[in-house]
């Protein structure tokens, strides 16, 4: 105990100073790849001017699933952080439990409504009041592709499925891994996000993944989506099984693969890199998903709290929803800022293009959200979709099987 009590007075007189800060905020999130932590670093830089010290709790495992159930266990053991990163249809499943913070007052004395799209306002209101603060909107139907290696064998961003085969092909035949995929079910669904899209438009993402309708869920263009995917799969290498989205993105960075599709936190990583988006690592929305956005976003919900504790919420919220903060975070995380007055001259064309490829989206009723990123449907019809298409990823069975499952799977989870 001596030597105990000793090792301590010496490392209290010995270590540097530190600031004694009036609360501690603790965040819980899932932003653990090069580029996910270089954004939210700027969040825990900010809190800490105002004063606060900083709890970072991070859980890896790309679209949070790990950090959900993290979540879920320090809830359950009323023992809650003081905010954690949520999905859209998070925001919605904490608030039906009564488990998060009104925000309402901060948002009105702010202005947030006047600031952010109405599907962004709409994803972080319950029942009326303001309940998560918004950082970012992703877009998840993008490409992106080695510049170095498209030029070197003469290839052309393929704006079709077909044109992606022939691609493809030729990247093959040059020894490249056409296209870097995790096979992990969220990844896979972006995939199938994408073909959907390309075989039905927004219509069918409406009818099929939005309104749930079964006659659309196993319609032709349904099974030409999985037809999609069947051929598609043929473009990735045997490694696939498992490998996380950021390890993906690095085989596009290095050139060892072609492609990858995948949503804008992948921009994380290329900056991260110190590459150029539009320049070294070229993006187009995925083969045929042009005028159409699959969006989510990113928010903090806030777990009640009172006093200084919630004075410090107040301060985070206000640190997310400040305009130059969301400038720098975006900038480093990949994704565009959810107020909608950030100015985007400090963004790269690609961040530039979503911005405009966003608005013209709304105006066509073709900005819908993705069902990987939470922003389309309640986590067990989230959850019976991303199953359906990992089995259809991992066996051999037939296109038409693979609509019915899901339409069966999504009566069952509804
Ligand atoms: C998404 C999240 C993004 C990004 C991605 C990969 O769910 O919205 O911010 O982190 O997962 O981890």
């Amino acid at each position: 105990m001596k030597k105990l009590l000793s090792a301590l007075v010496v490392t209290v007189f010995t270590s540097p100073v530190h600031p004694v800060f009036a609360e501690d905020v603790e965040a819980l999130h899932w932003w653990t790849s090069g580029g996910e932590a270089a954004a939210i670093a700027v969040l825990k830089d900010d809190v800490k001017k105002k004063g606060y010290g900083w709890k970072d709790v991070p859980v890896a495992g790309g679209g949070g699933d790990a950090a959900l159930t993290a979540l879920k266990a320090r809830v359950t053991a009323g023992n809650p952080p003081t905010a954690s990163q949520l999905s859209v249809m998070g925001v919605r499943a904490w608030a039906e439990e009564g488990l998060l913070g009104d925000l309402t007052p901060l948002a009105e004395a702010e202005g947030w409504s006047k600031v952010l799209l109405k599907p962004v306002l709409a994803g972080i209101s319950y029942d009326g009041k303001v309940v998560a603060v918004p950082f970012n909107l992703h877009r998840s139907n993008w490409m992106w592709m080695n510049a170095a290696v498209f030029a070197k064998y003469d290839l052309a961003p393929p704006k079709t499925w077909d044109e992606f085969y022939a691609v493809g092909d030729k990247l093959k035949a040059a020894g490249i891994i056409p296209l870097a995929l995790g096979g992990e079910p969220w990844q896979e669904t972006i995939l199938f996000e994408d073909a959907v899209l390309s075989a039905g438009g927004a219509d069918l993402y409406h009818k099929a993944l939005l309104d749930l309708d079964p006659a659309a869920l196993t319609s032709d263009e349904m099974v030409k989506a999985f037809d999609t995917l069947r051929k598609v799969i043929q473009y990735v290498d045997p490694n696939y099984p498992g490998r996380a989205w950021n390890l993906g993105t690095a085989m596009v960075l290095k050139g060892e693969a072609g492609m990858q599709l995948m949503g804008d936190w992948a921009k994380g990583e290329i900056v991260a890199a110190k590459l150029v988006p539009g320049k070294d690592i070229l993006c187009t929305p995925a083969p045929g998903n042009a005028g159409t956005y699959t969006f989510h976003f990113d928010a903090f919900g806030m777990f009640p709290t009172s006093g200084a504790k919630a004075e410090a919420q107040k301060a985070l919220a206000t640190s997310i929803m400040d305009p130059s903060f969301q400038e720098t975070f975006n900038l480093a995380k990949g994704s565009i800022p959810a107020r909608t007055d950030v100015k985007p001259d400090k963004f790269d064309v690609c961040a530039q293009q979503a911005m405009k490829d966003i608005k013209q989206a709304e105006a066509d009723d073709a900005l819908v959200g993705s069902v990987q990123g939470g922003a389309a449907q309640p986590p067990a019809v989230q959850g019976a979709i991303q199953d359906v298409v990992a089995r259809f990823f991992s066996s051999d069975q037939s296109s038409k099987d693979a609509a019915k499952a899901l339409a069966d799977a999504i009566a069952d989870a509804k």
